[in-house]
């Protein structure tokens, strides 16, 4: 790989807090009924941080920038992510405010999520240390639309990386106000990768038609890997658009699979590959981690994904 010199192949910039999921007869009954669960698990959750160990398995070199409380969901997913080798030196910590929580309610194929925001929402400019970005040769920014203090300096977050270089990718994920704006417009034109699931895609190409988006968006934007679901992928550089599809697989749960076939898309990208086989890497990644629950617990170590290309 190129300019190995520097410490670390990507920087990821968002959120990180865990998952409880909770499975059996998850709906609850309220008057103080005390109901019992099949399964309680708690599990590294969170677009940004889901990606950064997807990356991190397939063996880039991964520094997180990203803000917790001073609690025991705070000091989980720092030990989470330093375990997987990530460097933590960018996580903030800060007593005012406490960690995020995600409680997913699993029933079968369905689950309904409760979210505390917590220092999900917190993270400001002035807490990154811009002296991390010279150490890298890319960001990656998760989670848009949930970086409320953050979002709208991330058009200068993004020049101070070009400026030094980096290449950028993004992955907004769902806007909660379906506004699907918020200097979204400023963000997109600095980036060199955008990697929006289908229903993300069309919302904010303001496009039904999958195809059709790809093709206005890809007017403006270098590279798109779109994600299709249970269909796979769909990737456009260049003005071609590319296909591939996801591994017939048992899913066991598909939490962070956007973010596993995320990380799949940067490692072909920063090594170089040609978009249909990064794509076809970002698929496997996406299908085999949907193979066990939690975001990260099926994520594929490098060789693993290359065997089934
Ligand atoms: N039911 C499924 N079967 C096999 N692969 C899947 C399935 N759902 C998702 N994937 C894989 O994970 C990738 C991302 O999933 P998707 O649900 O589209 O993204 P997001 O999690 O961002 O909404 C897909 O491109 C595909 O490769
Ligand atoms: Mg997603």
């Amino acid at each position: 790989m190129s300019h190995s010199n520097k410490p670390f192949d990507l920087i990821v910039v968002g959120e990180i807090n865990p998952d409880l999921i909770l499975r059996g007869d998850v709906v609850p009954a309220f008057g103080q009924v005390e109901q019992l669960v099949d399964d309680a698990t708690l599990t590294i959750g969170s677009s940004s941080a889901i990606f950064a160990c997807g990356a991190a398995r397939l063996g880039l070199r991964v520094a997180f920038v990203g803000k917790i409380g001073d609690d025991v969901f705070g000091r989980f997913m720092h030990e989470q992510l330093a375990a997987r080798g990530i460097d933590t030196s960018g996580i903030v910590v800060d007593s005012t405010i406490r960690t995020g929580l995600s409680v997913i309610l699993s029933r079968g194929a369905d689950r309904a999520i409760l979210t505390y925001s917590g220092s999900i929402a917190a993270l400001r400019y002035d807490e990154i240390d811009l002296r991390l970005l010279d150490q890298a040769r890319h960001l990656h920014l998760g989670a848009y639309y949930m970086l409320d203090a953050l979002r709208p300096d991330v058009p200068r977050l993004f020049a101070e990386a070009r400026r030094r270089g980096l290449t950028i990718s993004l992955d907004t994920n769902y806007d909660p106000t379906e506004r699907w704006e918020s200097g979204l417009a400023e963000a997109l034109a600095a980036v060199d990768i955008f990697l929006p699931n289908e229903t993300e895609l069309c919302a904010i190409a303001g496009v039904a038609d999958t195809s059709a988006a790809l093709e206005h968006l890809g007017q403006r934007i270098p590279i798109i890997g779109a994600k299709l679901g249970a269909k796979g992928g769909a990737a456009r550089q260049n003005g071609t658009t590319v296909h591939a599809g996801a591994l017939p697989i048992d899913v066991v749960d598909t939490t962070g699979a956007g973010d596993s076939f995320d990380a799949g898309f940067v490692y072909g990208y920063l090594h170089g590959w040609e978009l249909e086989r990064t794509l076809r890497l970002a698929c496997a990644c996406g299908s085999l981690s949907t193979r066990a629950a939690g975001g990260t617990a099926a994520q594929p170590a490098l060789a693993e994904a290359e065997a089934v290309l």
